[in-house]
């Protein structure tokens, strides 16, 4: 058996927190041979729901937990924390302005980044599911100054797989066929799934122009309310997939090109400092951009959009960023 991972999950009682944690159990991010300890953290008004969920993971008797723990304290949630999947956070309500939402949240992940910074191991590793998860994660690194900002990321992965899904379903194999597919960008409708790079079996993969700009760009970006319209409810179990996903790669490492929401080093038009949606790989637990890559028009101009998005989301948050 290898060293227990500790691992915290904020939202926990949350549907997304629902589906990760039992993920998170079973063994799937860390490995099947690596204990984990779990915290799981939650505000006031969903502690009794945290306590259900960690009544049923005590209840499915799994043989990687050694500890749970239900809190709505931060210092202690996070306390020596290896891996931390920030995934709670304020819903939009009705009449609510985008600014409000960033600036609300905002709260949320300046207090998130302090804690971190004060009690997390020095090597935590974070994951941002929370929305705006590109701004939050750029909130909470910003306020955590005695880690490395290429600590905190944004999740795009559920992005990066609905991109493979779709072009798996159009092209008639299976997702696992593809490489270098990116979703550049913030997690919303402005982001840039992007096939240009993308290879099968080695070879470039050719698709029809007009199916590309006008059904598959629109349909991973907007993917997120088309499951609403169908399901009811927002994603949840992809999401939770997406994470799992995420943090697997970050701590086992992947030459492949996996989509990371990574502070950026200013490469490909996207400002330094930014979180973006990049090509990365990860490699001894550290997510690297894939350098390199020529752009063409198209590309600059769709990633340019969805930089000018992010630049605005910072802008409405500078005063919290530490
Ligand atoms: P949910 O509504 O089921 O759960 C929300 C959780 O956040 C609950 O645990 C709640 O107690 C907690 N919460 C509410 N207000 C809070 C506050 N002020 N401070 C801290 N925690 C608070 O939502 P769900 O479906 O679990 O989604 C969670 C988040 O993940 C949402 O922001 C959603 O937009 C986002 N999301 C992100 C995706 C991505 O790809 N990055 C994909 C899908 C969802």
């Amino acid at each position: 058996m290898a060293n227990s991972v500790k691992v915290a999950v904020t939202g926990a009682s949350g549907n997304i927190g629902y589906a990760l944690l039992f993920r998170i159990a079973a063994g799937d991010v860390f490995g099947k041979d690596t204990p984990v300890e779990i915290n799981l953290i939650d505000i006031e008004p969903s502690l009794q729901a945290a306590k259900g969920t960690a009544m049923e993971l005590s209840d499915a008797a799994f043989p990687l937990v050694r500890s749970l723990n239900v809190t709505t304290d931060l210092e202690e949630g996070f306390k020596d924390v290896d891996a931390a999947f920030l995934v709670g956070s304020r819903p939009r309500t009705k009449g609510m302005e985008r600014a409000d939402l960033l600036e609300a949240n905002g709260a949320i992940f300046t207090d998130q980044g302090k804690a971190l910074n004060k009690v997390a191991s020095r090597d935590v590793k974070v994951l941002v599911v929370g929305n705006p998860a590109n701004t939050n994660a750029l909130i909470a690194a910003n306020n955590a100054p005695d880690l490395d900002p290429s600590q905190f990321t944004a999740m795009l992965r559920l992005d990066h797989n609905r991109a493979l899904s779709q072009l798996a379903k159009k092209t008639g194999k299976h997702s696992t066929d593809f490489s270098r597919v990116v979703v550049w960008g913030n997690h919303s409708a402005s982001q840039f799934p992007d096939l240009t790079f993308a290879e099968s079996d080695g070879q470039p993969v050719e698709v029809d122009q007009d199916w590309y700009t006008e059904e598959f760009i629109p349909r991973v970006a907007k993917r997120g309310a088309e499951i609403i319209e169908v399901r009811g409810s927002s994603s949840a179990a992809s999401a939770a997939a997406a994470a799992v996903d995420h943090m697997h790669d970050w701590f086992h490492g992947t030459e492949d090109w996996r989509t990371a929401g990574v502070v950026s080093d200013g490469s490909y038009g996207v400002d330094a400092g930014l979180v973006a949606g990049m090509p990365t790989v990860a490699r001894d637990g550290k997510w690297e951009i894939v350098q390199g890559l020529e752009l063409n028009d198209f590309q600059r101009e769709r990633i340019a959009a969805s930089v000018a998005e992010l630049r605005e989301e910072k802008e409405a948050v500078k005063d919290l960023l530490g």
